[in-house]
């Protein structure tokens, strides 16, 4: 499925979307995928290493949330990109906002994920950043404001500008779009400003009916 629009949900570590609860997400996700194919979306689920190995299974597509830069062996406590590939995952969040790396350490990530063929996404906060990133070609580019995350306000409504400006920055590289996220209106305006996809997290993972947001999510990208 080249270029179609992504749907990543990061779970981050919401308790909402943990061990049983991450698989019972993915399994939502699973039951969706026919509705989300309908309108050309692939999602991406993003759970945290303790449930990559169970989210995989659910046969959702899988990012890991983040990688270090190794190799498999003697590395305590570190994420090694070959184990994520290993274990089914597809790709790799990079540099999220609740865990910046900087330029060259984002380079090293997107070089190793192309070797192991791994997708990247890497995340930035505004045009400038997305600008500087685009050109080592990861995957995607998504912009994220980090005073928006995890509130109820989304880029779409408070900075519409932003994204317009940083579909030009990533020429390109497909972008997509995060923070405050929370229903089909939302994905709406991103599309038609040029997104090629959203990141969400809190809008679905503390949703009561996740079902029924991911539906209305699906139904932007129409
Ligand atoms: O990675 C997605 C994210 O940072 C946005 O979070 O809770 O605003 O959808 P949220």
């Amino acid at each position: 499925m080249k270029n179609n629009f992504k749907l990543i949900i990061n779970m981050k570590t919401y308790s909402e979307s943990t061990n049983k609860k991450a698989i019972k997400l993915a399994e939502v996700c699973k039951e969706l995928q026919k509705e989300a194919k309908k309108r050309n979306v692939e999602i991406i689920l993003c759970p945290q290493n303790l449930d990559l190995k169970d989210v995989v299974k659910s046969k959702v597509k899988t990012y890991s949330q983040h990688i270090d830069v190794c190799s498999p062996g003697a590395n305590t406590g570190f994420i090694v990109p070959y184990n994520v590939k290993d274990c089914g995952a597809n790709g790799t969040l990079i540099s999220h906002s609740e865990h910046i790396l900087e330029t060259k350490e984002i380079n090293k990530r997107i070089k190793l994920s192309k070797e192991l063929g791994l997708e990247s996404c890497v995340c930035a906060r505004d045009v400038k950043t997305a600008r500087k990133l685009a050109k080592y070609n990861p995957d995607f580019i998504a912009v994220e404001p980090a005073e928006l995350i995890g509130g109820d306000i989304s880029i779409s409504t408070a900075n519409p500008k932003l994204i317009e400006q940083s579909v030009k920055a990533c020429g390109e590289v497909p972008l997509l779009v995060g923070a405050g996220v929370k229903n089909g209106n939302d994905v709406k305006i991103a599309v038609e400003l040029g997104a090629k996809g959203i990141l969400v997290a809190s809008g679905v993972v503390k949703a009561k009916n996740k079902k029924k947001v991911i539906l209305d999510l699906l139904k932007g990208f129409e």
